[in-house]
């Protein structure tokens, strides 16, 4: 098995000068290291090598027709990848770039199909962090980065986690400490007539809009779509961010979803069953449980997204066989959140209604997506 170092950076090219000298002259011969970025860690290879890419799907163990995020550096670099720029690019990538806004292209003849999944565009993001930026520059200016998480399990915010995940399987994983955001970047897709919204991030519909008018939502972001409809990009068909353990969503009024919750553990409970809770600040000294876990205030949807891939691998360490979690908001940040809650979920959500009777509980495992 090979040996998978772990090496702090700064984010100054000062002291971390003969580190990026040696993660670049890995990834110029093909290697993969995993970075951090602003959003999650990404594990990284050389965009424009079919075998780095081909490598990547296995360290993963990811299905190669999920397409690679390709990483850029400055704006320059773009023109090589893609083979047109539409106008309203040049406004996102204007109002948020460096950032957390991955953007599809047309894509140009030398990005390989082994980097893209097969398709005919290309998914280019320039990361804002400064760490991800050096790594790009010394490692020859395009870096394909899928998240650096086993395909299916919890995105990774800190170097901690890509070690449970990639050791044994990577040469090197540069630590960057833990990442601002938490969730992945938004991807709007450019290549077609109408421009659309593929998945959410914290870069929202709202700020979108503010810049280029209307934006169309891909149906599977909603979690619930039609068997025949085939997502547009093709990593949101497959299960992910799954604890080991059950999980549940349920949806309600608070008190309603308090009640409900700690009467499923009790049930749980008699039968021997470990049960944990995902709460927030404000209830979490409400629940019955033998694990309880809070992913920030209601009132700070950032700490909610920061802090939630972390608290879906705390529910595995701590051996959870059931998990309910509080439904937290679908506006702006609130999208982003629950769009990879209700995946980790695997679509299933308790609706509880006032008076909690039995009938009223639907448990409605909405319309799941094709797998
Ligand atoms: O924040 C991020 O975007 C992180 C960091 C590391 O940059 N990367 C990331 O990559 O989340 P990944 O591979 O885990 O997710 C990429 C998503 C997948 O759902 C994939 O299907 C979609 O982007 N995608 C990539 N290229 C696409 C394309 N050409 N058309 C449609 N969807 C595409
Ligand atoms: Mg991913």
């Amino acid at each position: 098995m090979m040996e998978t170092r772990v090496v702090r950076a700064w984010g100054d090219m000062e002291r971390d000068r003969s580190l990026m000298e040696e993660a670049g002259k890995l990834i110029r011969k093909g290697e993969l290291v995993a970075i951090p970025t602003e959003t999650v860690y990404g594990l990284a290879g050389d965009a424009l090598n079919p075998a780095s890419s081909k490598k990547i799907y296995e360290a993963k163990g990811r299905p190669s027709d999920n397409p690679l995020i390709v990483h850029i550096a400055e704006r320059a670099a773009l023109n090589r990848i893609v083979s047109g720029i539409p106008e309203k690019a040049e406004i996102l990538m204007e109002a948020f770039w460096p950032g957390p806004l991955t953007l599809i292209f047309k894509k140009s003849g030398d990005v390989p199909m082994e980097t893209t999944g097969g398709l005919g565009t290309v998914a280019v993001r320039m990361p804002v962090n400064r760490i991800a930026a050096e790594f790009i520059a010394a490692s020859g200016g395009y870096i394909a980065a899928p998240s650096a998480n086993a395909s299916g399990r919890p995105s990774c915010t800190t170097a901690e986690h890509v070690y449970e995940d990639m050791k044994g399987k990577i040469p090197l994983i540069i630590d960057g400490g833990e990442v601002g955001i938490g969730l992945e970047s938004t991807i709007v897709d450019l290549s077609g007539d109408r421009p659309c919204l593929l998945r959410p991030g914290y870069i929202s519909l709202r700020m979108l809009r503010e810049k280029i008018g209307e934006v169309d939502t891909d149906p599977s972001i909603e979690g619930v779509m039609d068997e025949n409809a085939h997502p547009k990009a093709p990593g949101m068909k497959y299960r992910h961010y799954a604890p080991k353990g059950e999980l549940y969503i349920v949806r309600g009024a608070p008190e309603d979803v308090i009640e409900r919750v700690n009467s499923l553990c009790d049930s749980a409970a008699e039968k021997g069953l470990r049960t944990a809770v995902i709460s927030s600040d404000e209830t979490l000294d409400r629940y019955r449980a033998d694990i309880i876990r809070s992913l920030g205030s209601r009132q700070d949807e950032e700490s909610i997204a920061r802090n939630l891939f972390r608290v879906l691998r705390d529910m595995d360490d701590e051996g959870a066989d059931l998990i309910y979690s509080e439904e937290f908001g679908s506006a702006d940040m609130g999208m982003a959140i629950m769009n990879r809650l209700i995946r980790a979920a695997g679509h299933k959500i308790i609706e509880c209604q006032a008076g909690g009777s039995e009938k009223n509980v639907i448990l409605s495992e909405a319309r799941k997506m094709s797998s």
